[in-house]
C-alpha cells in the first residue's frame, strides 16, 4: 500500500495542484487534498503518514485535528503545537540569542484590553505610564510599529516621530505591537526554506510587493552565505519544515525581520516560475523523506510523544526498505 500525504490549503490554487501531482510521480506514495470530518478522541489513526498543512492559522478546526493526528503518529508539516505557540516577537528575541543581526525592537502592552479587563483592577502588573522618551531614544526614528503576531502586512506603519507613533499605538486597539527600529536597507531577501536546509533565497522588492528573478545572482558570495546560515539557524531553532525568512541588507548586514512563515506564500505568480518549480521539487524531495524516515513528532522530544505509536510509523511497514534504508528517529521500542 503507498504511504498517504495529505495537503491542507485555503484557497490557494498553483501550489497544491503542481504539488499533488509532482508527489504523484514518486513510487510509494500518493498525495491528495486531505478530508477532515470530526476525530475521536480515543483510537484516532490518521489515514496519512505525512500532512502538509497551509491553513490551520485560519482555520482552529484544523490545528486541533492535527495536534491529534501528530499524536496518532502522522508527521506534520508545520509542527502544529510549535506553531501555536510562536509570534514574532519570541522569534526576534531567539534570532538576537543565536547571534543574528536583529532591529532594536520592543515588545508594547497593548493599547486597549477587552471589556471584561477593568484597567484599576485587572492590570495591576503593568507598568504605567510608559516611559516613551526612554523607548523611543533606544529604538530611535524612523522605527516600524508593527503586530507581534502579525502577517501579511496588516497594521504595519513606518512612523518618523512621537507623534505619528502616538497615533499608530492609539489605533493598535487589542493588538499587541512590536515597536521596531527600520533598517534603511539596500537589498532586500526573502527566503523560502523547505526542510530545513534547503534554502532559496530570492530578491525582493517591498516597495512593490514583489519578486525579482535574478538569474545573474544578486548578491556577493559572503553576503549570500551569511543569509544562508541565518536562514537556516532560525528555521533549526523554530523547528520550521516550511518557512520564508526576510533579511533587510544594511551596509551588508542581513538584518533578521520576518520569520516566523509557515504557510509561506508559494504562488506561481508571486514566487514566479523558477522558484515555483524548486519549490514543488524541494516539497516533493522533503516529504518523501519523512515517509522515509518514519518521521513523527517523537523526533521533536514533546514530553507526549512517548505515547506515539511506533507503529504509526511507516518504517514498520517495510515502505522505508523498499526505497532504500531507513533512519530511526529516537525514541522507545
Ligand atoms: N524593521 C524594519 N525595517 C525596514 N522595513 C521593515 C521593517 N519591518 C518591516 N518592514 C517592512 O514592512 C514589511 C512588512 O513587515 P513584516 O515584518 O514583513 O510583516 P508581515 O509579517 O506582515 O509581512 C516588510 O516586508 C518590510 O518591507
Ligand atoms: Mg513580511
Amino acid at each position: 500500500m503507498p504511504e498517504k500525504i495529505g495537503l491542507l490549503v485555503g484557497w490557494e490554487d498553483s501550489f497544491p495542484k503542481a504539488f499533488i501531482e509532482r508527489v504523484n510521480r514518486e513510487p510509494g506514495v500518493v498525495a491528495e487534498l486531505a478530508k477532515i470530518g470530526t476525530t475521536p478522541a480515543d483510537g484516532f489513526r490518521s489515514p496519512y503518514r505525512v500532512l502538509v498543512d497551509r491553513i490551520s492559522h485560519e482555520i482552529p478546526h484544523y490545528r486541533f485535528h492535527l495536534k491529534a493526528a501528530a499524536l496518532a503518529g502522522t508527521y506534520v508539516i508545520n509542527d502544529p503545537f510549535w506553531w501555536s505557540a510562536d509570534e514574532k516577537f519570541f522569534g526576534y528575541s531567539l534570532a538576537a540569542k543565536i547571534g543574528l543581526a536583529v532591529p532594536r525592537t520592543v515588545l508594547l502592552p497593548q493599547k486597549d484590553y477587552i471589556p471584561a479587563i477593568d484597567k484599576q483592577r485587572s492590570l495591576r502588573n503593568l507598568e504605567f505610564p510608559l516611559d516613551w522618551a526612554a523607548i523611543e531614544a533606544y529604538v530611535g526614528f524612523p522605527a516600524v510599529l508593527k503586530p507581534a503576531d502579525g502577517g501579511g502586512w496588516k497594521d504595519v506603519s513606518i512612523v518618523h516621530d512621537h507623534a505619528e507613533l502616538m497615533r499608530a499605538y492609539d489605533a493598535s486597539g487589542t493588538k499587541v505591537m512590536t515597536f521596531q527600529e527600520f533598517i534603511d536597507f539596500d537589498n532586500y531577501i526573502r527566503c523560502i526554506c523547505i526542510g530545513r536546509e534547503n534554502i532559496l533565497p530570492i530578491k525582493y522588492e517591498p516597495k512593490h510587493r514583489c519578486y525579482v528573478h535574478t538569474p545573474g545572482g544578486f548578491m556577493s558570495k559572503e553576503l549570500e552565505g551569511k543569509v544562508r546560515e541565518g536562514a537556516f539557524k532560525l528555521c533549526d531553532a523554530l523547528g520550521y519544515d516550511m518557512n520564508s525568512v526576510e533579511f533587510a541588507v544594511r551596509d551588508g548586514v542581513p538584518y533578521a525581520i520576518d520569520f516566523t512563515n509557515p504557510a509561506p506564500d508559494m504562488a506561481r505568480d508571486s514566487i514566479l516560475e523558477p522558484h515555483f518549480h524548486w519549490c514543488i521539487e524541494e516539497m516533493t524531495k522533503f516529504v518523501v523523506r519523512c515517509v522515509r524516515e518514519g518521521r513523527t513528532a517523537l523526533g521533536e522530544h514533546y514530553r507526549f510523544s512517548r505515547y506515539v505509536p511506533l507503529a504509526a510509523r511507516s518504517l514498520e511497514r517495510g515502505y522505508a526498505e523498499g526505497i532504500g534504508g531507513a533512519v530511526v528517529v529516537g525514541g522507545e521500542k
